[in-house]
């Protein structure tokens, strides 16, 4: 069999562990041939691909980013993309082609299928939300380095009395806010699943500062809303792909509570930190067991799947039902996290 690879989205830390379990047990056990396409299905549309070799793929469970590159271009933005990603999986020899992505990625993999692309997903994203699957690689280490970075604040909020806001990543879900801000002690979690009325943030601070606290730690997701009304509205740019460039909730956050407590605040924001660097141990497991689960699946043309994590165990489910609707934060943590508001 020959194999293609693609990392597409954000890129996010266990990438390489995954290509490395693919290339691992996909030449070394299966004795297929495995081609990477670069920069995603950008690589596909442009021929832009390489041979992968066990050798030359040596090293790099520990290694975050992708060595494939990675692009936000979808299938599906390309007129007639079925059928060029057809001609380029023929030219190319390819049975079938491994997606590695995050929501974008995966439905225009499902779209690919369903358009008879032989395919197959493995879900990443440091978001933490794909459907279908417990947890995608990535998100841990994100929400272990905001966490670290909120321990951080902690001790610098406390020597100056101040108000720390720190945003996060979290477009559509509040997943890492809601674990790093529950890990970190966090006073407010502001995630985009519930707009906030800044007005009941600056009264939790005022609370607690009320009953002898000097700081607060107030945790933001970059999508998190403000309710119809009760703030300026955040107009973000838009990429080449129609992908909002999000951030600058926090600092707008920042200023409102500084304004209307006059409580000394300040922001800080960890963008693509959270997305870069080493993944964690668990993230480099996960990464290694859904490529694993990714190359047996291509070895058994379940095509059209996606790997899964099911409570401990890896499943494959139709691609369709992972890009149905976003996991969004369920309403049992957030009030898990309230506990410790105010
Ligand atoms: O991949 C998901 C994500 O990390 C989002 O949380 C964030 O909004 C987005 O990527 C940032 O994308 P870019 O790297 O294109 O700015």
């Amino acid at each position: 069999m020959r194999i293609g690879i693609l990392t597409g989205g954000g890129d996010c830390p266990g990438l390489n562990a995954v290509i490395r379990a693919i290339i691992r047990k996909g030449e070394g056990v299966y004795g297929h041939s495995l081609v990477g396409y670069r920069y995603g299905w950008k690589g596909v549309f442009e021929g832009d691909s390489y041979e992968m070799s066990l050798e030359a793929t040596r090293g790099l469970i520990h290694r975050g980013g992708t060595i494939l590159g990675t692009s936000r271009l979808s299938p599906v933005m390309v007129e007639d993309g079925a059928s060029k990603v057809k001609e380029a999986m023929k030219s190319d020899n390819i049975d079938v082609i491994i997606a590695i992505g995050g929501e974008g990625t995966l439905s225009g993999a499902a779209a690919m299928s369903e358009a008879g692309v032989n395919i197959i997903g493995v879900p990443k994203t440091i978001d933490n939300d794909i459907s279908v699957t417990d947890v995608t690689f990535g998100f841990h280490t994100a929400v272990q380095v905001a966490t670290d970075a909120i321990d951080r604040l902690h001790t610098t909020a406390e020597s100056h009395d101040r108000v720390m806001v720190v945003e996060v990543m979290g477009r559509h879900a509040g997943w890492i806010a809601a674990y790093s801000g529950i890990a970190g002690g966090a006073d407010v979690i502001l995630v985009p699943e519930k707009p906030f009325d800044i007005e009941k943030v600056c009264e939790q601070i005022r609370r607690r500062h009320g009953k002898g606290s000097k700081f607060s730690i107030i945790v933001v997701a970059e999508g998190a809303l403000p309710l119809e009304g009760t703030m300026k509205k955040i107009e973000y740019e838009v990429d080449e792909y129609g992908h909002q460039r999000l951030g600058g909730v926090g600092y707008r956050v920042a200023r409102e509570i500084e304004a209307r407590t006059g409580f000394e605040t300040r922001e800080t924001s960890l963008g693509h930190v959270l997305r870069g660097g080493t993944p964690t141990a668990f993230d480099r497991v996960l990464a290694t067991r859904y490529g694993i689960a990714a190359i047996d699946a291509a070895h058994n043309e379940k095509y059209g799947s996606m790997v899964a994590l099911q409570g401990t165990e890896i499943i494959t489910v139709p691609l369709q039902d992972a890009t149905r609707e976003l996991k969004v934060v369920d309403s049992e943590l957030l009030e898990v996290a309230e506990v410790f508001f105010g």
